[in-house]
C-alpha cells in the first residue's frame, strides 16, 4: 500500500497513512518513549515545547476509547495505546498567549507518527472524540489544550474492521504539487 512519489522522498513519508487495520499485539514500552523522544526534537517557538504526550493504555485506554465517536471506537478499540496528546497555550516566559503552540504540536505530533511508521507501527490521529470528556478521563490542566488522541498498535487483523472501513482503509489522495507550491 505504499504510495508512489514523483520524487523521491523519505520512505516512512511515503508509506504512513492513516490505518485503522490494528492488531491487538503489545508494543513495548521502549517504543513509546521512543516516539516520545522523536517528537521532543521538533521546532517550536522560542522552544516552549508546548506539547504533552499522554500514553493512555490498560485501564487509561478504556477510559480515553469512550470519549471516542462510535465510528472510532470500532476499530481503534484494537490499539494498543490511544495516545493524547495537549499543549500549552501560554508562553512559560511570560505568561502570554502561545499563537503557534497547535503549529508546533502538530509538527511535533508528525515526527511521532514517523518514527512509529520507521518501527512498523501506526500512529493514526482523530479529531473525532469528546473534548470535555476526554479531558476529564485524563485530568489534563485547563493551560493546556487538547490537540488530537492518535491510535498507537501494529497494523494487521483488517478482516475485523467492518465493510465500511475496509472501504476506506487505504492511503487518502493528495493534491498535486502544482496546486499547493505556489
Ligand atoms: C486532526 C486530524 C483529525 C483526524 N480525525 C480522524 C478521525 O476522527 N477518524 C479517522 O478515522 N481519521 C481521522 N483523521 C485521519 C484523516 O482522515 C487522514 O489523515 C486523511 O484522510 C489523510 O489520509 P492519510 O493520513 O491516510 O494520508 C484525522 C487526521 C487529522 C490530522
Amino acid at each position: 500500500m505504499t504510495r508512489t512519489t514523483r520524487h523521491p522522498i523519505l520512505n516512512e513519508i511515503k508509506t504512513r497513512f492513516s490505518n485503522r487495520a490494528l492488531t491487538e499485539k503489545e508494543v513495548p514500552q521502549e517504543a513509546y518513549e521512543a516516539m516520545v523522544e522523536a517528537a521532543s526534537f521538533a521546532p517550536s517557538s522560542f522552544n516552549e515545547q508546548p506539547w504533552r504526550f499522554y500514553i493512555a493504555r490498560g485501564e487509561r485506554k478504556e477510559k480515553l476509547l469512550q470519549t471516542l465517536t462510535p465510528m472510532n471506537q470500532e476499530w481503534a478499540i484494537r490499539a494498543d495505546a490511544l495516545v493524547l496528546t495537549v499543549s500549552k497555550q501560554t508562553f512559560t516566559m511570560n505568561g502570554k498567549p502561545n499563537p503557534w503552540h497547535l503549529s508546533d504540536a502538530g509538527c511535533a505530533t508528525g515526527f511521532f507518527m514517523l518514527e512509529a511508521e520507521r518501527r512498523g507501527l501506526t500512529a493514526h490521529p482523530m479529531a473525532g472524540f469528546d473534548q470535555k470528556a476526554a479531558r476529564e478521563a485524563m485530568g489534563v490542566h485547563e493551560e493546556f489544550a487538547l490537540v488530537h488522541v492518535m491510535a498507537v498498535g501494529y497494523p494487521g487483523d483488517f478482516d475485523k474492521l467492518s465493510e465500511r472501513n475496509q472501504a476506506r482503509n487505504h492511503p487518502a489522495p493528495r493534491k498535486p504539487i502544482e496546486e499547493i507550491m505556489l
